[in-house]
């Protein structure tokens, strides 16, 4: 039985995040019930509904309780009703200040297929079976931050747009020190990847990264890597990598790409670390690497499992519930083994299921489990 003061936020967010969010509370309160895990929940609004009802995508409210929480659970943002709003009150920029200001620099992408799903790969089986390879992507730096930025209007009347993309030697250090750390727990290898050949940010990524392996990390193998081969070598031989480390906007694309691999972006979790501090805890946001999907939403057919396998990733890397985190990881490839399937990872011979029922199904698969 655990203490029970592990402090949760959760942010739903749009679309179809409260529905997958839902789901994610059963699994909570089944913890509960069981007594094998206790949190103290709150809920708070980020996204469309933040601005609709509090007039910003987060409000200095939420983000206080965000700060104070030992972990948050993001659903997703964003949708067509809020697509025309000022870049500076979008859903996204909720999420984008999550991530800044709680300094989440380290995103851990992890691409795996379970195997009753590699025909739900667009990818042949023999290069997706067997698939486990963790996307490390840079959060907080590059040009999704970079100064300057904006739209201006020229002396002749044409407009310009401009974005920085800029990395510091700490910044880069930082996130590849996380990524040496989790190689050494995996299959011991890093690659690294940027565009060195036609960017000087890209130029200094590539040679911190071999500095700092060369001092302190000689016994992981590193690689590095362009991102646009990076990005063909995804789709042709993923099963060469083990851990990709990369920057905020290569980061974004391949795990993307990487996620396809597993049949469905519906089953991918995400978590975002910040720096230990004195007493090792870290600041962290869990979330689905999937958006808010606003054409389906409402609907009970989207996929909870990214979301649930994203508060797995929570009880391992918040919580050091190393027990906890197998038995829900097991039961997601116990229903996948039963043959229900969300409408997104459908196969010939499995059962269509709604929202609520891929819940019911983990929860009955939980109760074998305990
Ligand atoms: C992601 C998303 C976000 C990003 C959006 C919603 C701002 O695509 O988490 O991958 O670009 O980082
Ligand atoms: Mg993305």
């Amino acid at each position: 039985m655990s203490t029970p003061n592990k402090k949760l936020l959760i942010l739903p967010g749009d679309g179809i995040g409260p529905e997958v969010m839902r789901q994610v509370h059963r699994v909570i309160e089944w913890f509960d019930k069981k007594r094998l895990a206790r949190f103290e929940t709150s809920e708070g609004l980020v996204g469309g509904c933040a601005y609709d009802s509090e007039g910003a995508p987060i409000s200095d409210e939420t983000m206080a309780r965000a700060q104070e929480s030992d972990a948050v659970l993001f659903g997703a943002v964003g949708g067509p009703k809020w697509e025309a709003l000022p870049f500076a009150v979008r859903p996204e920029r909720g999420l984008l200040r999550l991530r800044k200001e709680m300094g989440l620099f380290a995103n851990l992408r992890p691409a795996m297929v379970f195997e009753p799903l590699v025909g739900a790969s667009t990818l042949k089986p023999e290069v997706v079976s067997g698939l486990d390879i963790m996307i490390l992507r840079e959060l907080t730096g590059g040009v999704y931050f970079g100064e300057p930025r904006g739209i201006e209007t020229l002396p002749n009347g044409e407009r310009r747009g401009v974005n920085t993309q800029v990395y510091t030697t700490s910044e880069i250090v930082r996130v590849g020190r996380v990524a040496f750390e989790l190689a050494r727990k995996r299959r011991n290898k890093v690659c690294s990847v940027e565009k060195a050949n036609v960017m000087e940010s890209g130029e200094l990524w590539r040679e911190e990264m071999q500095k700092l392996h060369d001092a302190e990390y000689k016994d992981v193998e590193l690689s590095h890597m362009y991102a646009d081969n990076c990005a063909m070598q995804l789709v042709r031989n993923p099963k060469q990598f083990d851990v990709i480390v990369t920057d905020n906007l290569f980061g974004d694309i391949l795990s993307d790409c990487a996620a396809m691999l597993t049949g469905s972006l519906g089953m991918l979790p995400s978590a975002s670390l910040g720096a230990a501090d004195s007493t090792g805890r870290r600041k962290a946001l869990y979330e689905p690497v999937h958006g808010s999907a606003p054409d389906i939403a409402g609907k009970d057919i989207a996929n909870p499992l990214a979301c649930v396998l994203s508060f797995a990733m929570m009880l391992r890397y918040s919580f050091d519930m190393t027990e906890q985190a197998d038995i829900v990881e097991k039961a997601v490839q116990s229903a996948l083994a039963r043959g229900v399937r969300t409408t997104d990872i459908m196969q010939p011979g499995t059962a269509r299921v709604s929202t609520t029922v891929m819940g019911d199904t983990l929860l009955r698969e939980l109760d074998k489990l305990a």
